[in-house]
């Protein structure tokens, strides 16, 4: 079977592409940080995922950052790997912006990034719902700098 070649873009190489963002990840994003940093995922040139490194994403948390947040593949393009690949995407733009943790909150899927490398530190409450907090040590990395997103994309 033949399969749609994949590629990456940003929000900031294709801001067009913020309505179908906005669509799928509804009111209770978080907010899009950069847009840089927002990663889609095109299969074939058609949207097929999304994931963000965002500065900040639960609100009772401010002293961590930055963020893996969004993380969203449309139904019809689930079970072919996709969240790995985006999951990947924001931690290689994390280690390129020097950043030795990263951070999410899930109220759903804490099997799904433990599979990739992800531990969970504890509960926590996200849109009024329980959660995991997890972390992802990327490594070492030199000079290790504050995360900053240049803009916001909503
Ligand atoms: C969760 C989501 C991103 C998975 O996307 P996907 O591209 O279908 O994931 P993959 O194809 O990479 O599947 C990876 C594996 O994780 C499993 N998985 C899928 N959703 C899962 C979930 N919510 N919890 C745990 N495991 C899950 C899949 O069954 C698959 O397992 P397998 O490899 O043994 O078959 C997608 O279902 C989605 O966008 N859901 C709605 C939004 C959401 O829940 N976002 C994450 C919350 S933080």
């Amino acid at each position: 079977m033949q399969h749609a070649p994949l590629d990456f873009v940003t929000l900031k190489d294709r801001p067009d592409l913020l309505p179908i963002v906005r669509s799928w990840l509804g009111s209770r994003r978080s907010s899009l940080a950069g847009p840089e940093h927002c990663f889609v995922l095109l299969a074939g040139g058609v949207p097929a995922g999304t994931a963000s490194l965002a500065e900040n994403s639960l609100e009772t948390r401010p002293d961590l950052t930055p963020w893996l947040a969004n993380l969203f593949v449309p139904p019809a393009f689930r079970g072919r790997g996709h969240s790995a690949r985006l999951v990947g995407a924001v931690e290689a733009a994390a280690r390129a912006a020097r950043v030795p943790t990263l951070w999410l909150v899930t109220r759903s899927a804490e099997s799904l990034y433990a599979r990739l490398g992800w531990h969970a530190v504890g509960p926590a409450i996200f849109h009024g719902d329980p959660a995991t907090l997890m972390r992802r040590d990327l490594g070492p990395v030199q000079n290790p700098k504050p995360y900053r997103a240049e803009s916001a994309a909503t």
